[in-house]
């Protein structure tokens, strides 16, 4: 094959070649030390006379040259198309989703929670974190002494010259609290933070949510009781719930009951710890138990965030992981 012939087939095969793969076979083809075309032609030259090797042995070095040039040339036209192709916009594709905050499970849960009482008319109140001994525990009829402390796992705060501060380790002595500065009737929601020096486990945090409430009135009873807490968890859950009541025993009220609920298809589920109010609590905020009775009741947030997500591990919550706190969005 003449040298013509060559740089015709191979400019041609340059030509077509779309890719640097493609590219690099025309060059081991033309190029290549071994067995390249080329290689070939100048192989050939031994057996030609002066004249031929020179005038053939230029044409073969030029065309060599001229095959890198164009190959080097193709090479880049490939790279800077296949960058292009990279940044093109492409209108028709779905939109990226904007990563923007979220609101965690428990805010989301507290907002739902607060919303719906508010709904039935209660009140939301507020308390301190760090709590007084008395509110915590003697104003709810659980004097110094009393076995029922061990109930409550209680964190103490020591400082100079005071005692009797700890880390509140329910709700309730807002309870005490609301009493003392205002006159039933009334109905009101405490959702805030609480504190329990215990191990942690799956169920158990040292720091976790409760909703206290209470509604006080000259003839509140439990049928009240039931209604407001039978149309809360409806309302929360949205959906059928089946509900059981069973006695138990908490200092601050009599009788005590626990609300066990229980979801399609599910267990049943302790939700709940309430009653009514206790008269010593009456009496300790100087209501005259005579005239009004009221029920009360507490639980936990974290735990009703836990059934309605089905999320395992209270401790989740409190991890900062964003892998966990992401399928909140
Ligand atoms: N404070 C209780 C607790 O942390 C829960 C509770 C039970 C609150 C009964 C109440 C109640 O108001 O009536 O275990």
């Amino acid at each position: 094959m003449s040298v013509e012939q060559l740089r015709i087939e191979a400019i041609k095969e340059i030509k077509e070649a779309s890719t640097q793969e493609a590219c690099e076979k025309v060059r081991i083809k033309y190029l290549g030390r071994k067995e390249g075309k080329l290689i070939e032609v100048l192989k050939s030259l031994k057996d030609m006379s002066v004249e031929e090797k020179r005038t053939i042995g230029t044409a073969a070095n030029e065309l060599h040259q001229l095959l890198e040039h164009e190959l080097e040339e193709k090479i880049e036209k490939i790279k800077r198309s296949e960058e292009e192709k990279k940044n093109r916009f492409d209108v028709t594709k779905p939109g990226k989703r904007i990563a923007s905050g979220h609101l965690h499970p428990l805010t989301k849960v507290d907002k739902e929670v607060r919303t719906i009482f508010s709904s039935l008319n209660f009140t939301i109140v507020e308390g301190p974190e760090l709590e007084k001994e008395t509110y915590n525990f003697d104003k709810l009829n659980i004097p110094a002494g009393h076995s029922a402390r061990d109930m409550w796992d209680t964190l103490w705060v020591k400082k100079e010259g005071t005692n009797g501060l700890l880390m509140r380790t329910h709700t309730s002595p807002v309870q005490a609290r609301y009493m003392e500065s205002h006159n039933p009737p009334f109905q009101i929601i405490v959702p805030g933070r609480c504190f329990r020096y215990e191990a942690t486990d799956a169920s158990h945090e040292i720091n976790f949510y409760q909703i206290e409430g209470l509604m006080v009135g000259p003839d509140i009873t439990l049928a009240n009781l039931k209604f407001i807490i039978e149309t809360f968890f409806k309302k929360f859950f949205k959906q059928k719930i089946e509900f059981r009541y069973r006695p138990s025993y908490f200092p601050f009220v009599e009788p005590g009951i626990e609300v066990d609920i229980r979801l399609k298809g599910g267990k049943w589920l302790e939700v709940m710890g309430a009653g009514m109010v206790h008269r010593n609590v009456f009496d300790g905020v100087k209501y005259n138990h005579t005239q009004v009775q009221g029920f009360a009741f507490g639980m936990g947030l974290d735990r009703l965030a836990m059934i309605k997500y089905g999320v395992p591990d209270i401790r989740l919550f409190y991890s900062g992981d964003v892998r966990f706190t992401k399928n909140f969005r």
